[in-house]
């Protein structure tokens, strides 16, 4: 069959073919522990279901604008100017289905073929594919020290005549660092002196742990978002727990966005009219659902941190915030992949391999599901890899013994 180059090389997602092994070992009653899931587990915030069921009892759900309902923008802008000290128009904002939309219309609107994008590995797997999808070229910046956190110096190296932009995820998937204040300001700094784009996807900003303080990229400039470099992409997906409602945004200079519109009015229009109609009941209502979330999976890390130390040679460099830790298992193998293929069939534990996400040799783990889980699951990796660990373990009802090691 020919179908088109461009298409064809664009990557199968990483957890595709784990997923549907686990699948069908779960459909054969196996007791298997999934570590791959990108989703918080918290029932959707009361306020979004109210406010989009009162719009199905009136049976007004039609299109709306292409770049969103007024009514939700308004919450978007009441939302930045609390998180950004910004307050954007309305002609800055474009609502998207999902953050995914949001980088995609950016990129595309952005990029001319051959055009680069400077990637932080490790960075969030769809980011080369889209650059990919809109004829760009990625260019991936890993740090030299061996830790998730770049120097200005690397990045610098890494641009050339057609770095049209750079992609900062911050709290970061898969590590959960948060890259350091001064970074960001001297990421602003450097783009705005060059003329590059700075992506801003926050969309893990609200889950920080231990206090710290997120900082946004606007905090560091002093120009209008009409004439700066800093774009923003935000959505209710993973600070209120609604992946699958599917509502994202991008705050951008008005020229950008009516660029993007086209654009998305081309391809899918305004995303679902109800669903933005619960993303603005989420942002105006209650806030408290955030902070409910943000201490569990705050919980959660510690316990998967303290799981964790007992392997023996496995490095981790602690989350600051999301739901994510990428923990350095070359002790064990320098191919992630076959890592958590073997991780799967022996103990019944789905990861992602870090390879995935620019980074081989290591495996990410989410926290985001039950403690009961998360313990079960490291220990059930320790026995599978780690030669101090006991030998013998049940995994549901039947006893395993370790004789590989
Ligand atoms: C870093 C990052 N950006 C964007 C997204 C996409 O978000 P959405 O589900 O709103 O499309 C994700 C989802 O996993 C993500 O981890």
């Amino acid at each position: 069959m020919s179908l088109s180059k461009q298409a064809r090389a664009i990557a199968t997602s990483p957890t595709l073919a784990l997923n549907e092994q686990a699948s069908k070992l779960r459909a054969r009653g196996e007791p298997v522990i999934h570590l791959g899931i990108g989703e918080p587990k918290n029932p959707t915030p009361i306020n979004a279901i109210l406010s989009s069921s009162a719009r199905l009892r009136v049976g007004d759900v039609k299109y709306s604008r292409v770049d969103g309902t007024p009514s939700l923008k308004k919450a978007i802008i009441r939302y930045t100017e609390e998180n950004y000290g910004r307050l954007p128009a309305p002609e800055n904002i474009i609502v998207t289905t999902g953050a995914k939309q949001s980088l995609f219309n950016i990129l595309y609107t952005l990029l001319n073929p051959q055009d680069e994008v400077i990637l932080l590995a490790p960075y969030w797997v769809s980011y080369p594919e889209m650059v990919k999808m809109c004829y760009g070229v990625p260019v991936v910046v890993t740090p030299e020290d061996g830790t998730f956190y770049h120097r200005m110096a690397e990045i610098e190296q890494a641009v050339s005549a057609y770095t049209r932009a750079i992609i900062v995820n911050s709290p970061n998937n898969p590590s959960g660092v948060m890259y350091p204040p001064e970074f960001i300001a001297e990421l602003v700094d450097y783009c705005e002196r060059k003329g590059i784009y700075l992506i801003c996807d926050d969309i893990y900003h609200k889950l920080v742990f231990d206090r710290k303080e997120w900082h946004p990229a606007y905090a560091y400039s002093d120009k209008s978002i009409d004439d700066g470099h800093v774009i923003v992409v935000n959505g209710v997906s993973k600070a209120y727990g609604m992946t699958g409602f599917r509502i994202g945004w991008v705050i951008a200079p008005r020229k950008m966005v009516e660029v993007m519109i086209n654009v998305q009015s081309q391809m899918t229009s305004n995303p679902s009219t109800l669903l933005q109609a619960a993303a603005e009941g989420a942002l105006i209502g209650s806030q408290g659902v955030i902070e409910n979330l943000r201490l569990t999976i705050q919980n959660n890390r510690d316990v998967v941190l303290t799981e964790l130390k007992a392997f023996n040679n496995v490095r981790i460099i602690p989350p600051d915030g999301t739901f994510y830790v990428l923990p350095d298992f070359r002790a064990y193998g320098d191919d992630s992949v076959a890592l958590a293929r073997f991780l799967l069939e022996t103990a019944l534990v789905v990861t992602v391999p870090g390879a995935a996400f620019g980074m081989e040799g290591y495996l990410r783990l989410s926290y985001a599901g039950s403690i009961k889980d998360l313990t079960e699951g490291v220990k059930r990796m320790r026995w599978a890899l780690d030669p101090t660990a006991p030998n013998e373990i049940y995994i549901g009802d039947r006893k395993l013994v370790r004789d590989w090691l």
